[in-house]
Formats: structure tokens, sequence, C-alpha cells
């Protein structure tokens, strides 16, 4: 596997790579959840590229961007164990100048759900995947689905901004009980990850009640907040693919998302119905 962080050299030994090139963005700490973006991408292209850069820019003030965890060499075993081709390591140096053009995300679709509480981090997010195809020149690039609103504004940018890119959304990996991976899942303590539990509990009482042809955005929502008792809510919401909030859910055409803080950790999670 070839590591690279420098953007030139990058772009300069991509030249010579043939066929389709698959693009996996991260910000390490890796775990299945990547390791099932790598495999699609590897399934899909010729050529895997995976980065890990923690970008500074989606981070708010007082947020943990210093203390966002970092797991250089166990990352690059993942990556090359996985059958990456290529991984990109930049510094912040690499990605960002002084006097930086800026690309916001948009006015309501950006700052709603995870944008109202964190308003500026998809405006960051947007700006760095931006960069990061810019200098991969990806055919394909591979993005999770339990990052709903980040997927949803990426195809959009891809979209809007004329991008020969095809964003592929990945299903969600779970532990056995549950739980969604996610890298900030080890902040938890025991106690901690016990309750984050009732965060894919109550998804999966939402899919019971759809299931049982309950499809009221308003009652599901209002069984999915006892069950969600007492974490500090975030939000809970209801909504179709084209992220527009939805009073009744329509099968194959909505996503019910939740997001909670347990402890100080911060957790997403949702369904696609
Ligand atoms: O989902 C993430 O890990 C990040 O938001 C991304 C897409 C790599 C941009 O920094």
């Amino acid at each position: 596997m070839k590591i690279i962080s420098d953007v030139l050299e990058l772009k300069t030994y991509l030249k010579e790579q043939k066929g389709k090139v698959g693009f996996v963005p991260t910000m390490g700490a890796l775990h299945d959840g990547h390791l099932s973006l790598i495999k699609r991408a590897k399934e899909e292209s010729e050529f895997v590229i995976v980065s890990i850069f923690v970008n500074p820019t989606q981070f708010l003030a007082g947020e943990d961007f210093d203390k966002y965890p970092s797991r250089d060499e166990a990352d690059k075993k993942i990556c090359e164990v996985a059958g990456v081709d290529l991984l990109f390591l930049p510094q912040i140096e690499d990605i960002y100048g002084r006097d930086e053009v800026s690309l916001s995300a948009p006015n309501i679709r950006g700052y709603v759900l995870e944008g109202a509480t964190r308003p500026g981090h998809f405006s960051g997010v947007l700006t760095v995947v931006n960069k990061l195809f810019n200098i991969v020149n990806p055919d394909l690039a591979y993005f999770g689905k339990k990052d709903a609103q980040q997927l949803n504004l990426i195809t959009l940018m891809v979209k809007q901004l004329f991008m020969d890119i095809t964003i592929v959304p990945v299903d969600t990996v779970r532990e056995s009980d549950g739980l969604a991976l996610s890298s900030r899942n080890i902040y938890l303590s025991k106690d901690e990850r016990v309750e984050a539990l009732k965060i894919s509990k109550s998804l999966h009482e939402a899919s019971i009640l759809v299931s049982k042809n309950i499809l009221e955005a308003e009652l599901i929502m209002e069984k999915m907040l006892e069950i969600l008792q007492p974490l500090d809510v975030g939000y809970v919401a209801i909504l179709d693919r084209e992220f527009n909030f939805i009073k009744s859910v329509e099968i194959g055409k909505s996503v019910i998302l939740v997001e909670a803080l347990v402890g100080d950790t911060r957790l997403l999670d949702n369904i696609w119905i």
C-alpha cells in the first residue's frame, strides 16, 4: 500500500493509475463501518484510495477536535489488510492555506438537525470533501448512511457543482446488540454504552410501528422519545429522502433520525424506511 501526504505527489502518482478510482474519505479511528465502505469500494473500482484527515473546519469551538481519537499505526494496518491501494494522510497545511475561498452549506438543509446545533459544521464538511475530491478526482466516493445529513449534503454538492462523481451510500454497521458503529463510541463508559442502546432501540420500535402500518410521524416520534428517556435528545426527526420534514412515513422514501447526548458523547443513528 502506497502512503502519500503531499498533494502534488498524490496528483502526479494518480496520473499513472488506470481504471476506476474509488474513494473513502475518513477522519481515522477506523472501525468495521469504514471497512464496509472500503470493501464496497474494492468491489466496484480498480484503485481504492482512503484518506485520513481530521478536518478542523468541521469542528465548532469547544468540540472534540483536539481529542478526536487518533490511531495512526492501527489505521494504516487496517487499510493495508483491507487491500487499500493508496492511503492519503495530509497535514492541515497540505489542505488549508491562510486566506481561504469558502464553500457554504445550503441555508436550509445545512442548518437543520445536526446543522442547527452545530452551525457551520456542514460548511466545513463540504469544504474539505470538495478539496479532497479535487485532489483525488475519484469516479466513485463512499459514505455511510449513518451520517445521513452529511450524505445528503454531499450528494447535493456533487449535483449542484456538476461534479462527475458517483456518491455511493453504504448501510450502517451495528454491534450485535444494535449500537451503530462510530469512532466516538470509544468515549462511552460501560454504563453509557448501555444507555446508548436506547437510540437503536427507539429506531427499532419505529420500524415495528411502521410494519404495523402506524405511519403518522408525530405518533412514531412520541413513542421513540419515551424509549429515549432520560437521554438528552438533540432531535428525533422523520424526513423524506430529500430531507424535507414529513407528516407521515412513506415506505421506501423516508428516513427516521435520532441524535442524543450520552454522557458527553453526541451519537447519531437513523433508519431508512
Ligand atoms: O464522515 C467523516 O468522517 C467526515 O465528516 C468526512 C466526510 C471524512 C469529512 O471530514
